[in-house]
């Protein structure tokens, strides 16, 4: 405990309404109307007073995910599936197999238990490492965990190379986080029903554009459900994700839209943008980039001074670069204007920091 430090969030505490906020992967969408609807009619009816229930949440998600209602444990975001997954797999001492960098949650709730992250690199191009993961994966481990893509390197995992290892390893549970599922169309959770070690991860908090309400699930076999549940606090989902959730689920369309105006127009936009000026960028598998700027502090500064936020990384492979989320058309073409106005001060790309 004495060792761990907290994790906090970069821009913590600064008054973030008015700004683009690309730093955070947040969707920027405004919320859909008809969530907003729902949230004060049912506040309106039923108020707050009441714990909540979620058995027509996971009726909904099961109708969503094609997957029976027992093998589906809805949680306070995905952080608290990360979380209740690996209290319910890790002992002090263990061992959590992962690609690195991952997503920070999985090294930081390892590390809390005591549990030791053998962390394979991503390759230079931040591509899969296949060949060392596979040869990692060959020493028996507690936990193997995919993040699918991954977030902050944005890269997937082919399934093929999952189910290889998920079949490898028949006695270890494998994670495999689709926090960004709805941006890749790419799951392994229909395999959920063929192997008792898998266990999918999902949010509410991208696609569906819902982080500040706190909801995400686990699929998984219905007997690995069972134990999880237990660690689960039985009301930790509030009432009021629970009604947003199952407007958003009757009305995937409205995500699916966004969704594919966002993958479909946005990133290959920006894309274009940074390529047109020959800055380094790594588009990923999802809706977030990497860039690598030739001075990366000054301009995640100048950025910031001109109302935009981005995220510089701090780990070494990662070095120099920011990432940022794709937001709407509108705050594209202001990022992309401001952008432009730093280049003659900034240059292009050409440094590493
Ligand atoms: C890969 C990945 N998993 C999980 C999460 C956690 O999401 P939440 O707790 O909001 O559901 C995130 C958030 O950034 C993420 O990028």
């Amino acid at each position: 405990m004495r060792r761990a430090t907290p994790y906090v969030p970069d821009w913590q505490g600064q008054d973030r309404k008015g700004l683009i906020r690309l730093d955070r992967n947040e969707a920027t969408v405004p919320l859909s109307p008809a969530v907003a609807e729902a949230l004060v009619a049912h506040i309106g009816q039923h108020g707050v007073h009441g714990y909540p229930e979620y058995p027509q949440l996971v009726a909904a998600l099961a109708g969503y995910t094609a997957l029976p209602a027992d093998s589906i444990l809805p949680t306070n975001g995905s952080d608290q599936a990360i979380d209740i997954c690996l209290r319910a797999f890790l002992a002090p001492g263990a061992t959590m197999l992962v690609a690195r960098p991952e997503f920070v949650i999985f090294g930081h709730s390892a590390g809390l238990l005591g549990a030791e992250v053998v962390g394979v690199p991503y390759g230079p191009d931040l591509a899969f490492p296949y060949a060392e993961f596979r040869a990692a994966a060959t020493t028996q481990r507690d936990l193997i965990v995919f993040v699918n893509p991954n977030n902050p390197t944005g890269t997937a995992v082919d399934v093929e190379f999952i189910v290889e290892t998920v079949e490898a390893n028949p006695g270890t549970p494998v994670v495999v986080d689709e926090a960004y599922f709805e941006f890749t169309g790419v799951t392994v959770a229909p395999l959920i029903d063929r192997y008792a070690n898998l266990v999918v991860l999902r949010t509410f908090s991208k696609a569906f554009a819902m982080a500040g309400l706190r909801l995400g699930y686990v699929l998984a076999r219905p007997e690995v459900i069972d134990q999880l549940v237990k660690i689960r606090n039985p009301f930790d989902v509030n009432s009021l994700a629970v009604v947003a959730a199952l407007t958003q689920l009757s009305r995937v369309d409205e995500m699916r839209a966004s969704v594919a105006e966002t993958m479909g127009r946005t990133k290959p936009m920006v894309l274009e943008f940074f390529r047109e000026h020959a800055v380094p960028v790594w588009p990923g598998a999802a809706n977030f980039l990497l860039v690598r700027p030739a001075r990366c502090d000054e301009t995640v500064a100048r950025l910031r001074a001109a109302g935009i936020l981005v995220r510089r990384m701090t780990q070494p492979a990662l070095a120099g670069m920011f990432r940022m989320n794709l937001g709407t058309p509108a705050e594209m073409a202001t990022f992309m204007k401001v952008y432009r106005e730093l280049l003659p001060v900034l240059g292009g790309g050409e440094a590493k920091q």
